[in-house]
């Protein structure tokens, strides 16, 4: 069978993590994956999920199957997250990940409407392509960053979009756009939102950064402008970054349909492309989300935590771009930038020297996790690009 395989490629972004891991140059510094460190270069559990999981291991619960879907409770929870409120047209599955509720969405559209095009912008997170192709979609990208005035290029964007046909699926980042960290405007959300409405594609927003960008509701503005408007929409979030629940697998697949029966008959296949999938999701996720979100306090407490993650990254951006500064050129679109990234605009060529040279860790686009900045470490990293720079 396996005769002929060739060595797969490795990961970038995973790849980049175990070649960290075998460095042993004792200053090195890991900017690449997207995992929020805290000032000791730690990734912490989140107070209200170390308080969940000892109230669990005293309930002693179940290891029992969830249904298909998951927990009703969690789907609640996660379209109070989105909406404001659990809505009557929505229908919510938990999913392994926000990879799992692309993954899900992607087999979703190809098993009922059939493979299509996917479109996502150009660049986007490394996986995207990977995953819809997996599922059997021809990928296309549509513009989005423009290197020349380190922002979004809107007028290229919505040109773009404009192409697209009815049928096909659009990506869109719902905030903290990675790798670049530019987000549209709420007026352009509007235009999306029209463009989308006048061609008949599919909206699928990919929501993995919630309540990083300026906080919780702020960062689902976008997301909301386009279910008020549009018949049919599809969320992939995920709990990964803000509960930093990354290896628990929490993430959600949603359904928004005209009524509540479109997005009845759509959650039927979306069940059915579950259960060929990978069966049903993982209840520990599940248990530890729907304790902290159930529980005031502890809700009060993982928001308070993920205000104080969003804030510590937002002053390690602007200290990073202030330091920049010094060596004569303009780094203030470090600060126009939202997430945990910055999109720094640095060669693969000095990527390479920063890793080689310095012993500092990137993907090879020029993307920095923010949170990987600490004050130990941030004079090195400074002194480092301005070094190769
Ligand atoms: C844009 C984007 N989407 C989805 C994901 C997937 O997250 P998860 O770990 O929940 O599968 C990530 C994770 O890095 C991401 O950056």
């Amino acid at each position: 069978m396996f005769n002929a395989l060739s060595p797969a490629p490795a990961d970038p972004i995973f790849g980049l993590n175990a070649a960290f891991a075998a460095d042993d140059r004792p200053h090195k510094v890991n900017l690449g994956i997207g995992v929020y460190q805290d000032e000791q270069g730690r990734t912490p559990v989140l107070r209200a999920v170390r308080a969940a999981e000892q109230r669990l291991a005293e309930r002693g619960d179940t290891k029992s199957y969830l249904p298909i879907s998951g927990a009703p409770a969690y789907g609640d929870h996660v379209q109070r997250l989105l909406f404001g409120e659990v809505q009557d047209n929505a229908r919510t599955a938990q999913t392994p990940g926000g990879t799992g509720a692309l993954r899900v969405a992607g087999d979703l559209v190809a098993q009922t409407a059939g493979p299509t095009r996917v479109w996502l912008p150009s660049p986007s997170w490394a996986n995207h392509q990977q995953i819809f192709a997996a599922a059997g979609h021809e990928i296309q990208t549509y513009a989005y960053y423009d290197p020349a005035r380190t922002g979004l290029d809107e007028d290229a964007m919505l040109s773009a979009l404009a192409t697209v046909g009815a049928g096909d699926v659009v990506l869109l980042h719902g905030c903290c756009h990675n790798p670049t960290g530019f987000d549209p405007s709420p007026a352009t959300w509007g235009k999306i939102a029209d463009l989308a409405g006048d061609k008949g594609w599919l909206p699928l927003v990919d929501l993995a950064y919630q309540g990083f960008g300026e906080g919780l509701d702020h960062d689902v503005q976008g997301l909301r402008t386009l279910t008020d408007a549009l018949p049919e929409v599809l969320v992939a979030s995920s709990f990964s970054k803000n509960f930093g629940l990354y290896s628990e697998r929490a993430g959600a697949l949603t359904m928004v349909g005209a009524d509540a029966a479109r997005a009845e008959l759509v959650f039927g296949h979306i069940k059915r492309a579950v259960r060929a999938n990978y069966s049903n999701p993982p209840r520990h996720a599940e248990a530890l989300v729907v304790t902290v979100l159930d529980d005031a306090s502890l809700r009060a407490d993982w928001s308070a935590e993920l205000d104080t993650m969003r804030d510590r990254i937002t002053s390690m951006r602007r200290a990073l771009a202030e330091q920049l500064g010094r060596t004569g050129r303009d780094f203030s679109f470090l600060l126009r930038q939202r997430g945990m990234f910055g999109f720094t605009g640095l060669s693969p060529a000095q990527v390479d020297r920063l890793q080689g040279e310095h012993a500092i860790y990137m993907v090879r686009s020029g993307r920095i996790n923010v949170a990987g900045l600490n004050p130990h470490n941030l004079d090195q990293v400074a002194s480092a690009i301005a070094a190769v720079l």
